[in-house]
């Protein structure tokens, strides 16, 4: 769901609105509802309540290390990177917006790949950049990069945000068009453009461009632990590149915006990554259940490799008011704008089995009431 133009202004720049507001505002019991459209676990890992009694160092009368060396070491091992090819932030947000404060001049240029993370180009008129929008493929093709577009348009670009897999469309990005955009970037030599490759859903697929960051030093992933990971409320996100291009973003990180209570559960996540692998390894079962009776009630879905998918509504009109229906039961969905490409379509997260369940009787019985 974006983000009501009546919702209270305390909201207005909140990524999504909270859920005593929808209750108050849709009818529904708060503690019913389902949030359908975070991508997030459904669980909080089993070893989170132990770990939140006990000490942590430095003791939280302090502040916290300001270097974050323990999660910095855990991530760096956990992707194979080096101790300085890593920075931490408060949630890939704060990654990205340090990305952009570093790469994105004002009044500069960045590649922004649409649909994708609506993020990027929030950052990037922050920046008073302007937003290079390039329109993906057709949905018949997967909804791929326009690489041959992209590449255009690179000369004078500070940046490309690529994301993969693509939120919100759920597939992975070819990563043959991916490198072909490095070496068109990595071509036009110091003047060329940073790519970010935004894999906070990597866990579901398992690979990754860290490898390529020698090769490529304009190169920058970036990761969270929001989502396969399960902890979305510690706020923890992290950037992989060589070292130099670490430490330009470092100069604009904040130095204690992550909490130490933040950066022990992270870190142990990140050294104990089986829970989020087991995590993932359950999603593509559901997903496919999931697809399936959205694609019975009526909503067609898209291939997806992630925990979430994109189905097909119909009409903008009827999107609306399966919204409205969705929310009155207390489900919410992300929603796409009248002016968003993906008008017409929503995109739901794949949760448990009674609550996707939950979902897809709604679906059902309102495409019955439109004699659909
Ligand atoms: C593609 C993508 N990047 C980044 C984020 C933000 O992650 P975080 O919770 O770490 O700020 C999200 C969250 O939905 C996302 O989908």
């Amino acid at each position: 769901m974006t983000t009501p133009s009546d919702a209270p202004a305390s909201q207005v720049y909140s990524w999504e609105p909270s859920n005593s507001w929808i209750a108050a505002r849709y009818g529904c019991d708060p503690a019913s509802i389902l949030r359908f459209d975070l991508n997030t676990s459904t669980t909080t890992p089993g070893w989170v309540a132990d770990a939140l009694r006990a000490t942590f160092d430095p003791p939280l009368h302090e502040y916290p290390d300001s270097l974050y060396a323990e999660l910095a070491e855990a991530a760096a091992a956990y992707t194979g990177a080096g101790r300085y090819e890593i920075l931490v932030g408060a949630g890939m947000d704060e990654v990205l917006d340090i990305i952009a404060k570093t790469f994105i001049r004002p009044g500069g240029r960045a590649i922004v790949p649409i649909p994708t993370y609506s993020m990027y180009g929030v950052l990037t008129g922050q920046r008073s950049a302007t937003i290079d929008a390039i329109p993906r493929r057709p949905a018949a093709e997967g909804f791929a990069l326009d690489v041959d577009a992209i590449c255009a348009r690179l000369e004078g670009a500070d940046l490309v945000w690529l994301c993969s897999p693509n939120n919100p469309t759920g597939a992975a990005e070819d990563p043959a068009a991916i490198v072909r955009i490095l070496d068109a970037a990595a071509a036009l030599g110091s003047a060329g453009p940073v790519v970010v490759v935004d894999e906070a859903y990597h866990e579901f697929i398992r690979s990754s461009f860290v490898p390529q960051r020698e090769r490529y030093p304009h190169l920058i992933v970036t990761r969270t632990l929001s989502k396969a990971f399960a902890l979305p409320g510690m706020r923890v996100g992290y950037a992989v590149a060589v070292r130099p291009t670490i430490e330009r973003m470092e100069r604009n990180r904040p130095p204690g915006s992550v909490t130490t209570v933040s950066a022990a559960l992270a870190a142990r996540a990140l050294r104990e990554p089986a829970y989020a692998l087991a995590t993932a390894a359950a999603i593509p079962a559901e997903r496919a259940w999931l697809g399936e009776a959205l694609g019975a009630a009526g909503w067609p879905v898209y291939p997806s490799v992630t925990n979430f998918i994109l189905a097909r509504v119909g009409s903008p009109e009827r999107t609306e008011a399966a919204t409205l229906a969705l929310l009155r039961a207390g489900i919410v969905s992300r929603t796409f704008g009248p002016a968003h490409p993906l008008r017409g379509h929503l995109r739901f997260t794949v949760r448990t089995r009674p609550d996707n369940e939950r979902l897809v009787a709604v679906a059902r019985a309102f495409m019955e009431e439109q004699g659909a």
